[in-house]
């Protein structure tokens, strides 16, 4: 089945300057008929082979070509590009765009892209078979291999300049075969997964609450890469100013019960439940209906117990496989193991709170991960790093656990 086999997937296309720019015209037409949203990039260079106008009619939305134009920057800037895409593909990616991805050269708006981008990248070389073979442009396409950009083509034959040999771009129908391949074969693939991200609010009266710091960065990210790695996603939010990470459906919460009820109700139609968010353990008994006044020196709060969501959920007959998180500020392994063991979860990802560049609000994080029989450290690096490898993990472990169907 040729048809739809990319719906729901946001692909940004960036096109650089070789004669196969003509061939990603094509490109466009067919990843939109799998059921893809394309939006495209173009070097200046590109515009030499051909117009923007050619791809803005094929894709149906503007062409993006300058890193500062005013008007587009408007509209949707550069970054918000970049987090809108489910992955950047650039074809034809020249010996040049390759030679500045290898660098990190960020002095166009494609080359930035690339960058900035925080989802898979995948290019597919066009060149002159003599670019091809020279050992600057194989030493540039292994360095980006190795960190993790995939190398589709480039096809053998006859090229434009009249040489034969390896350089040119791989047809526009196998690219959109192998895009197909990745997404059906992702670590993830035909699985469903439910993520808690970002704090909660419990009402003390109409004007204050009890929060904490979660920004959500860290729930999103692991929203993300689950949906990376193919799954189907529903990411239940607490109030966090992020931006959707493209999930299937975002549903947002306010306060602790408002999440027990969005994930208890549904977790056991999921295969996998992540409780990334930090929940309020306590919450005011009564929510005073107006203003507390300030009249007295000092004043006492009734708190309760919230409701364990992680722990229903574990406790569900064929629940989810459930991965709990844990925030500690000491003791991070035996507390942890304990959460793991007291709550009979499946997995658990330990974190450090109060400590520089680790928890709550930053871009990076480390963790430490236990499950029944083993444990795994993931240093510290970007949450967006971290989160594509606590998915990996987790596919692993679910792929082992995971009840063979009768
Ligand atoms: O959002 P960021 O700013 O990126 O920060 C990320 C983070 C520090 C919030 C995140 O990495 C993290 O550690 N999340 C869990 C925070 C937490 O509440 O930890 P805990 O040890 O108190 O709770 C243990 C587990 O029980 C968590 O999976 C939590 O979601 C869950 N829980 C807690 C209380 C409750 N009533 N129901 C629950 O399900």
């Amino acid at each position: 089945e040729r048809v739809g086999r990319l719906t729901e997937k946001k692909i940004l296309l960036g096109v650089s300057g070789g004669i196969a720019a003509y061939k990603s015209a094509e490109l466009v037409r067919l990843l939109r008929f799998e059921g893809a949203s394309v939006r495209v990039v173009m070097t200046a260079s590109a515009i030499q082979f051909v117009g923007p106008l050619t791809f803005q009619a094929l894709s149906g939305h503007p062409v993006h070509t300058e890193l500062l134009d005013s008007e587009q920057e408007s509209a949707m800037g550069h970054i918000h590009l970049s987090r809108w895409a489910d992955l950047v593909l650039v074809a034809p990616a020249t010996a040049n765009l390759i030679a500045k991805i290898r660098l990190g050269a960020a002095d166009d708006l494609l080359s930035t892209l690339c960058l900035a981008s925080d989802v898979p990248v995948i290019v597919a070389p066009a060149m002159n078979r003599g670019m091809w073979e020279n050992p600057a442009t194989q030493e540039n396409l292994a360095c980006i291999r190795d960190r993790g950009i995939r190398i589709l083509g480039p096809d053998q034959g006859a090229q434009a300049c009249g040489e034969k040999g390896y350089g040119r771009m791989m047809e526009p129908d196998a690219i959109c075969d192998q895009l197909a391949e990745i997404e059906q074969h992702g670590v993830l693939a035909q699985t469903s997964v439910l993520v808690t991200a970002g704090p909660t609010r419990e009402a003390i009266d109409p004007v204050r609450f009890l929060s904490n710091h979660s920004s959500g960065k860290m729930g999103y990210a692991v929203a993300g890469s689950a949906k990376a790695a193919g799954a189907q996603v529903t990411l239940v939010s607490g109030p966090v100013t992020m931006e959707d990470p493209g999930v299937h459906r975002l549903i947002r919460v306010e306060t602790a019960a408002e999440m027990y009820d969005q994930v208890v109700q549904r977790a056991a139609d999921f295969d996998i439940f992540i409780a990334v968010a930090a929940v309020a353990d306590y919450k005011p008994v009564v929510a005073g209906e107006k203003k507390i006044k300030k009249n007295k020196d000092h004043l006492q709060l009734s708190l309760q117990r919230t409701k364990d969501i992680l722990g229903s959920v574990a406790a569900l007959k064929n629940g989810p496989f459930t991965v709990g998180f844990a925030a500690e500020t000491e003791n991070l392994e035996s507390y942890a193991r304990k959460k793991l063991a007291v709550k009979s979860i499946d997995m658990i990802a330990a974190n450090w709170v109060g400590r520089d560049q680790q928890g709550f609000n930053v871009d990076t994080n480390a963790l430490e991960v236990f499950w029944p029989g083993g444990c795994q450290s993931l240093p510290l690096t970007s949450k967006s790093i971290l989160a594509q490898q606590l998915v990996d993990l987790i596919a692993e472990r679910f792929n082992i656990q995971k009840p063979t169907p009768a």
